[in-house]
């Protein structure tokens, strides 16, 4: 590897390399400008999806306060399939339909649960969970799989998470070599 390339190879992951939140603004509201920016710049040479998902997934494990899980669960036929994530081991499928995450991938669009003990059919992979977001992947039209994050806080995503989350989707989405 050419040393330019290595030094800035080194620069990129030292800034994720602390363990603490980078992307936090003056009032300690997490700045989704930024956080998309660092996904940028995680992403922007690679185009291997596990790679990029599992970066996506570590990022925003990181830098969200208040969540206790977060990753993909990706189609494949007609199973949501768990992909790169982090937190506790998980359910590996969620049929389509079923659950938080099988609702939005028949809706096609994020859908924020602000208690998941009221929402019918949650699937409680971790007693811990209190509400949760699930953003569709979509790409020409095709649904590529699931962003999901619990909290163990009720009500912790309100509509700002949605855009920011969605964003961030959009600038990872370009950066999936596909089939997944
Ligand atoms: N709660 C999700 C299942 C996945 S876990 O939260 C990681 C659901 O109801 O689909």
């Amino acid at each position: 590897m050419p040393r330019s390339t290595e030094a800035n190879t080194d620069a990129r992951l030292n800034a994720f390399a602390t363990g603490n939140s980078t992307s936090a603004g003056p009032d300690g509201n997490l700045n989704y400008g930024l956080l998309n920016q660092q996904l940028q710049g995680l992403i922007d040479n690679e185009t291997d999806a596990i790679a990029n998902l599992a970066n996506a997934a570590a990022l925003l494990w990181q830098e969200l306060p208040k969540i206790n899980w977060v990753g993909f669960y990706l189609l494949k036929q007609e199973q949501l399939v768990l992909g790169p994530f982090q937190g506790k081991p998980a359910c590996s499928r969620i049929p389509v339909g079923e659950g938080v995450c099988g609702t939005a991938a028949v809706m096609g669009r994020t859908i924020v649960v602000a208690d998941v003990h009221q929402f019918p059919g949650h699937i409680a992979c971790d007693l811990a969970s209190k509400s949760e977001i699930v953003v569709p992947l979509w790409r020409d039209g095709q649904l590529l799989g699931l962003l999901d994050i619990d909290s163990p806080v009720v009500d912790r995503f309100d509509y700002v998470d949605q855009q920011g989350l969605e964003e961030l989707m959009q600038t990872l989405l370009a950066r999936l070599e596909l089939p997944l």
